[in-house]
């Protein structure tokens, strides 16, 4: 099993910054946050992770 493929929960943040410098507002009090770098809104998982190959 490959432990790095899926979102990242983050806990009780206001908003989330990309490497680019975009801001994304957090409306829930736990996000995910997409790692494998196909999502089709980021910086949110959209489960998308789960259509990957091994
Ligand atoms: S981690 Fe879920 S879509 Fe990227």
């Amino acid at each position: 099993m490959d432990v790095t493929r899926g979102p990242r929960l983050v806990r009780d943040v206001d908003f989330v910054v990309s490497p680019d410098g975009e801001t994304s507002e957090a409306t829930r009090p736990v996000v995910a946050l997409c790692t494998c770098g196909a999502t089709g809104r980021p910086p949110w998982c959209d489960a998308t992770h789960k259509l990957l190959g091994d």
